[in-house]
């Protein structure tokens, strides 16, 4: 039957193909082939008898005006009139079509034209409209009763022309070939190859294919801090977030550019960083922000295909705002609404058969009526986005001040370092909600949603007679998701039972959209000329120089002992390929193939830290500036992964071997997320201990692990930039061996100075702002971790808006009065007998 129907529709579309030629070739007009350009005084009317009027199967129809065929068969682009479904209204749009080798538009069963720019998504126009370009030089459209739809106001602009160029962009130039309007600077919701988004344009969605109204709540813009796609209420509700940390930034102004392989950013100081990268095109491509948030790349593959879906990280589709619709919660793709609570049923979804359309409150909110309200508590439960509205503070404090604010909808509260404190975020407008994957994410969240438990006073009725059957249709609609993802499991779960495990792995490994570009084994042998030059061994393997085919130098990571590791280093890998900051070493690939795993990282031409500060060699010494920079450049990378990523990311094992330089000696901190990439599977191992000797904090022997390790070890690190010299160093007595112990003692004799890099005289002359940064470092390394600042006050404080706290403590190894004490006593000596000694097998230094 279903053969039958393609067959059929195969004939038919042979036959519209086979006379559209025929007709056109009858009335031959002399562009037909190939007339991407038009003059002035040209009139085009949007009817039946217009030129190339076709119909496609889809429901759709195009009026082509100008097209430019390469003269080879397949995709062109041309503009017109085009319209969908009913036909009663029509744009003028960029779109592209199939073309024979003739030049000629034909419409295959497949490969319907697909809209790339318009002009009157708000405004479509009827049969018998009329697109001008007028002899004054403006590009007018009218609608049928002649009101204007449209017009590119160029009129005296000395516009001579119309060009449909080769990338698609629609062109109003004067006689000197200058563009006086182009559609590239309109951007719709679609971005084509070679097309640009500058700061201030942005990419507004259309309601659905049919109807092209756009209602601009979702937008993908670029602006002079980096590319964001977000909820556009006030503030914005950033789903994703590129940014770009760099002061000049707003004079340079950035823009990205859809090229072969990404969307990448180009800047005076940048060019050509791959912000997401995008599948190698052998064909046609263009990506269009759907109204679900997706941004997804299309490719002409005999047909259109999805070929990625760039904004999904590793959460999946939950991350998406409107995935649910308002307040639904998200669970696996599934969506629900709030539970009721204490008897009460607060939501009610918006349609029953279609649960992503969300929920509606049943008693709307009312501000005058705030004695009514409380807070609804859905634990394990977090929202697409987070902004510390408020830090360090208790879950009540989050909801109160969330019940006191008219304009706040929800307080979202996620859990910090210990059980009782935390931040919270206050949502003017509540998008959709999700269930925590205890798998992906390691902080805990409550949400509260404020509601309304009564209106005028009275209480209302209406809710509790609902509340009878909603439970039941709640339990029943959650056992049928039930049954139907363990039905899904059993099929995938036998499906893959039937073949190679190994075969079965890479294949899931292939369809997962949005990733780092991914390498075969053997591409990377090529690449890095047989694991030729090492660059050095860190402790998830060694490290080699590469060169891709475009001659840009790589860094190639071969993991050791990660062969079982399966689809968790996915997950991971994508976490680590989606973040993405200045002072973060960035991924740009790798590779699982059989039973090896690499990264592919950018190369930095300088190496790491430690060759610079340790006075091994005989390389240059860094000057003070050098060495504040980078110490700078590491706080921004560290506060980045603890409180700007989505996911707080803790690096726990900050030494200068994991500081990479690049060739102006801007500090990038490396290896982060790998520790997580263990985490997962060999977790007996890693509970315990990880890290190396002497970055370690105190209490990794007996309190719980939080961000503020990495600011300790940032601590160790600072003292080995300015003295130069290592935490460890036996070549000296024993008195001065252990760096920390000496930084106290000297601290306590207040004599500093003596422990300045002495290699070093610029280091020497600016001795007393070193002794400054010195009391940083003392501050990182408080042994109570509470009193340690966060990496974002250590980077106000470095950036001189913020001040170094008082009665620092410089007893740094101090343990709370715990069991454990003389256990690290012990270690601590061991430590400082033998740097080799290696607590986690995993994490050795380089
Ligand atoms: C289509 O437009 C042309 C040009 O304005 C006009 O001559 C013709 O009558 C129109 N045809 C119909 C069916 O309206
Ligand atoms: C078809 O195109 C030719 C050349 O541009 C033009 O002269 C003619 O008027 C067009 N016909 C219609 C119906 O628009
Ligand atoms: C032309 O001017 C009108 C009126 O000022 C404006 O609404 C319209 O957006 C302008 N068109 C373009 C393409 O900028
Ligand atoms: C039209 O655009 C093409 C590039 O696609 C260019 O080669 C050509 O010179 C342009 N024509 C005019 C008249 O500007
Ligand atoms: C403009 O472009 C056209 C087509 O590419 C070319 O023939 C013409 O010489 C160009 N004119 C100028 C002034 O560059
Ligand atoms: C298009 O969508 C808008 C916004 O959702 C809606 O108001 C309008 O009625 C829709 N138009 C049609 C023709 O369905
Ligand atoms: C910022 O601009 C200044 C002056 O043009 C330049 O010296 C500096 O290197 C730039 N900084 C960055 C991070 O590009
Ligand atoms: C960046 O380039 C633009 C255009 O070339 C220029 O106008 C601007 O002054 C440059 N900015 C800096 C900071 O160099
Ligand atoms: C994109 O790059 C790949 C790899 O370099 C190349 O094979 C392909 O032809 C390019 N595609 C286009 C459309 O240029
Ligand atoms: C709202 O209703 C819930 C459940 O009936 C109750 O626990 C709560 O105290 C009520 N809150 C207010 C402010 O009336
Ligand atoms: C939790 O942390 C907060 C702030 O960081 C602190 O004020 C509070 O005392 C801590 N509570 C416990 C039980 O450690
Ligand atoms: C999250 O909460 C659960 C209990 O609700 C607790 O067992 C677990 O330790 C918490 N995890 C974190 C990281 O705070």
């Amino acid at each position: 039957m279903l053969s039958l129907c393609s067959l059929c529709s195969y004939l038919l579309s042979f036959c519209f193909v086979f006379i559209s030629q025929f007709s056109n070739s009858v009335d031959a007009q002399a562009q037909d082939y190939d007339y991407p350009t038009a003059a002035l005084s040209t009139q085009w009317t949007n009817n039946a008898t217009a030129n190339h009027s076709i119909p496609y199967t889809d429901g759709s129809t195009v009026r082509s005006i100008l097209l430019r065929a390469k003269g080879a068969i397949g995709p062109a682009y041309a503009c017109g009139f085009y319209c969908n479904g009913n036909c009663n209204t029509y744009l003028f749009a960029v779109f592209i079509v199939q073309v024979n080798s003739g030049g000629l538009i034909v419409q295959p069963a497949i490969g319907f034209p697909q809209v790339v720019w318009s002009a009157n998504r708000n405004n479509p126009v009827k049969i018998g409209a009329m697109l001008e370009l007028t002899s004054e030089g403006d590009l007018v459209l009218k609608d049928a009763d002649g009101t204007v739809a449209w017009s590119t106001n160029t009129s005296g602009k000395s516009v001579v022309g119309l060009n449909l160029t080769d990338l698609g962009n629609l062109v109003l130039f004067d006689k000197n070939n200058l563009t006086v309007w182009q559609s590239f600077s309109q951007p719709t919701d679609s971005l084509v190859p070679g097309q640009m988004l500058k700061v201030g344009q942005r990419l507004i969605p259309s309601v659905s294919g049919t109807n092209w109204t756009v209602d601009g709540m979702i937008t993908l813009s670029m602006s002079s801090s980096g590319l964001s796609a977000q909820m556009e209420t006030s503030p914005p509700q950033i789903y994703y977030e590129y940014s770009i940390d760099n002061p000049n930034a707003s004079n340079e102004s950035p823009y990205v550019e859809f090229v072969n392989g990404s969307l990448a950013l180009f800047s005076n100081s940048t060019t050509n960083l791959s912000v997401i990268s995008v599948p190698q095109a052998s064909s046609v491509q263009y990506m269009k922000l759907g109204s679900d948030g997706h941004l997804r790349v299309f490719e002409w593959l005999s047909g259109w295909k999805e070929v990625a879906d760039l904004l999904t990280g590793y959460l999946g589709d939950c991350d998406y705002p409107t995935v649910c619709g308002q307040y639904g919660i998200c669970s696996n793709g599934q969506c629900s609404c709030p539970a009721s609570s204490g008897g009460t049923s607060y939501y009610k979804q918006v349609d029953d058969r279609q649960p992503s359309l969300g929920c509606s409150e049943n008693v709307p909110l009312s501000c005058g009526a705030s004695q009514y309200q409380s807070l609804l508590e859905l634990e394990n439960v977090m929202y697409f986005t987070f902004t510390s509205d408020l830090k360090d503070i208790d879950a009540s404090t989050c909801k109160e001040t969330c019940a006191k604010n008219c304009s706040c909808k929800a307080a979202i509260f996620q859990y910090g370092s210990n059980a009782t404190s935390g931040s919270c975020y206050l949502p003017s407008e509540v998008f959709s909600l999700m269930n925590i994957d205890k798998s992906k994410i390691f902080y805990n969240s409550t949400a509260y949603l404020k509601v309304q438990n009564v209106t005028n006073g009275a209480p209302n009725t209406s809710v509790d007679n609902q509340r009878s059957n909603r439970l039941p249709v709640i339990l029943g609609s959650s056992a049928g998701a039930l049954f139907v993802v363990m039905f899904l499991i059993v099929v995938i779960v036998l499906f893959v039972r039937k073949r190679d495990a190994n075969e079965a792995e890479e294949d899931y490994l292939d369809q997962v959209p949005g990733m780092s570009t991914r390498f075969m084994y053997d591409d990377l042998k090529t690449i890095t000329n047989d694991f030729n030059k090492k660059l050095g061994k860190g402790g998830f393997g060694s490290v080699f120089e590469g060169t891709l085919i475009d001659s840009t130098k790589v860094a190639v990571k071969r993991l050791d002992g990660f062969g079982q590791v399966k689809k968790s280093f996915l997950a991971e890998v994508e976490t680590i390929g989606s973040i993405h900051h200045v002072n973060l070493v960035r991924l740009v690939g790798f590779c699982a193939d059989k039973s090896h795993r690499l990264l592919i990282y950018e190369y930095m031409s300088n190496g790491s830290l430690d060759r610079w500060i340790f006075h091994k060699s005989n390389e240059s010494v860094l000057d003070w500036q050098q060495r504040k920079k980078i110490i700078l450049d590491i706080a921004k990378g560290l506060n980045y992964l603890h409180e700007d990523c989505r996911q707080k990311i803790l690096h726990l094992d900050i030494k200068p071997q994991n500081i990479l330089l690049d060739g102006n000696f801007n500090a990038k901190v490396g290896d982060f997320g790998l520790s997580k990439l263990i985490d997962r599977d060999q977790s007996q191992v890693v509970t315990t201990m990880r890290g190396t000797p002497g970055y370690l904090a105190p209490e990794w022997l007996s309190a719980a692990i939080t961000e503020k390790v990495d600011v300790y070890s940032f601590g160790v690190v600072i003292l080995e930039i300015v003295c130069g010299r290592k935490i460890f160093d036996h070549s000296l007595n024993e008195d001065d061996m252990n760096l920390l112990s000496l930084f106290k003692r000297k601290a306590e004799e207040e004599r500093l100075l003596d422990i300045v890099d002495n290699y070093s005289e610029d280091m020497q002359l600016n001795g007393l702002q070193v002794v400054n940064m010195m009391r940083i470092a003392a501050w990182c390394l408080q042994a109570d971790y509470t009193k340690r600042p966060s990496m974002s006050i250590v980077v106000k404080v470095l950036e001189g808006v913020s001040e170094v706290q008082d009665g620092l403590d410089y007893n740094f190894s101090a343990q709370p009065s715990t069991n454990k004490a003389t256990e690290f006593g012990q270690m601590e000596v061991e430590f400082s007998a033998t740097t080799a000694l290696i607590p986690s097998v995993l994490s050795g230094p380089r």
